[in-house]
């Protein structure tokens, strides 16, 4: 049932180009407009909200995060994001016009589930975004738009992961759509730039061999660090859990821009750093200031891991190593960065001799607060 591949991860991360492309499928009609029917909120309850909230845990709240970049760029709702755990112990501001997404591989996650309950007592509407079909979560959800990843068996969500983004941006585009920040022909131009994802992502996997040699030989250090900015901010968080799940490594993901207030301390000789660089073309001023922070930590003895666009030229003298995806839209990038970043904490997690599918201490999915 492992078709052939040693851990159900390695088949889990092989299968994301499908994943991806059939999250899609269906909900793009002929012309690359939307069909969203399945969320059943009334258009003018969307209309009218006036905030979005994305409660969630562990993989589930990264993807929360990144689609908060999106929501706010696309449809100008104010969107704020929160661990499912911490949420309703602090007695958050939720109305009829709070529109709650509950993002969950499982559907059964304790954390989330009492998080949108919570919410939908203060009156607020729950769309969850969902793997398991007739799960708890969606089941008491407003409405739910289902990821199609397929089982995800490994206790680290990696295709369930980058489902959860298409769905995060469809219903960002949706939101856009129903209140008219965001036009037919701007739609099908991001519609066609999450179609190109699957075979973006197909390639990555094919050049991984060089990620997965620099994970052995990085098998016996302690600690890993990993810097983003914007969206590449939540995505070094994701390499950083992933990490931590599965090598059992010290391993902490920080905004980039926050090195010189405090993380900069950390850096030492030989000390790995991987750094998500965003897009040279489009948000440049990111680019660039990216690139000064690789030189700072290089100029400090770290070793820099840099995961870059195909063609961007300005980090190669300061990479150590570099890791090249395809070019996709900023807002996009994070689903073909997380990819050698998976690939990277698999293969770091088998040659320490770990367990890849069944991490200890660690639950598929976590049925208890
Ligand atoms: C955890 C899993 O405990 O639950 C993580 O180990 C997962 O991989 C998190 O991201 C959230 O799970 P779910 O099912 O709600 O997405």
């Amino acid at each position: 049932e492992k078709g052939g591949y040693d851990y159900f991860m390695l088949k889990e991360i092989a299968e994301q180009p499908k994943a991806v492309a059939d999250t899609l499928l269906g909900r793009v009609d002929g012309s690359g407009s939307l069909t969203l029917d399945e969320v059943r909120i009334p258009q003018s309850v969307l209309r009218e909200a006036d905030k979005v909230v994305i409660v969630a845990c562990g993989t589930a709240f990264h993807a929360g995060l990144i689609a908060k970049y999106a929501i706010e760029h696309w449809t100008r709702i104010p969107c704020e994001v929160e661990l499912a755990s911490e949420f309703r112990y602090r007695d958050p501001i939720l109305d009829q016009r709070t529109l709650v997404i509950a993002i969950s591989q499982s559907g059964e996650t304790m954390d989330t589930l009492m998080a949108l309950r919570h919410a939908r007592e203060q009156g607020a509407r729950v769309l969850a975004i969902c793997n398991t079909n007739g799960s708890t979560i969606p089941r008491e959800s407003d409405a739910v738009l289902y990821t199609h990843a397929g089982p995800e068996v490994a206790v680290a969500s990696t295709k369930a992961f980058l489902t959860q983004l298409v769905a995060c941006y469809l219903v960002a585009l949706y939101l856009g759509q129903v209140r008219g920040t965001k036009w037919g022909d701007e739609i099908r131009a991001v519609v066609r730039d999450l179609a190109q994802i699957s075979g973006q992502v197909e390639r990555v996997l094919e050049t991984m061999e060089p990620v997965r040699e620099l994970a052995r030989s990085l098998a016996g250090k302690n600690t890993v660090l990993f810097l983003g900015r914007h969206v590449g901010y939540p995505v070094a968080l994701e390499g950083a859990l992933k990490l931590k799940e599965l090598a059992y490594m010290h391993a902490e993901g920080f905004a980039a821009g926050e090195l010189k207030h405090g993380p900069i301390a950390l850096i030492e000789k030989d000390l790995p750093v991987v750094v998500v660089v965003p897009s040279p073309r489009g948000r440049s001023v990111l680019h660039d200031k990216i690139v000064s922070n690789i030189q700072e930590i290089r100029a400090r003895g770290a070793r820099t891991i840099v995961i870059a666009e195909e063609g961007d030229e300005a980090v190669v003298p300061y990479a150590d190593h570099l890791v090249r995806i395809p070019a996709t839209p900023t807002l996009l990038q994070p689903m073909v960065a997380a990819v050698p970043l998976q690939v990277f904490a698999c293969e770091l997690a088998t040659a320490r001799g770990n367990e890849v599918d069944q991490p200890r201490n660690l639950a598929k999915s976590v049925t208890v607060e």
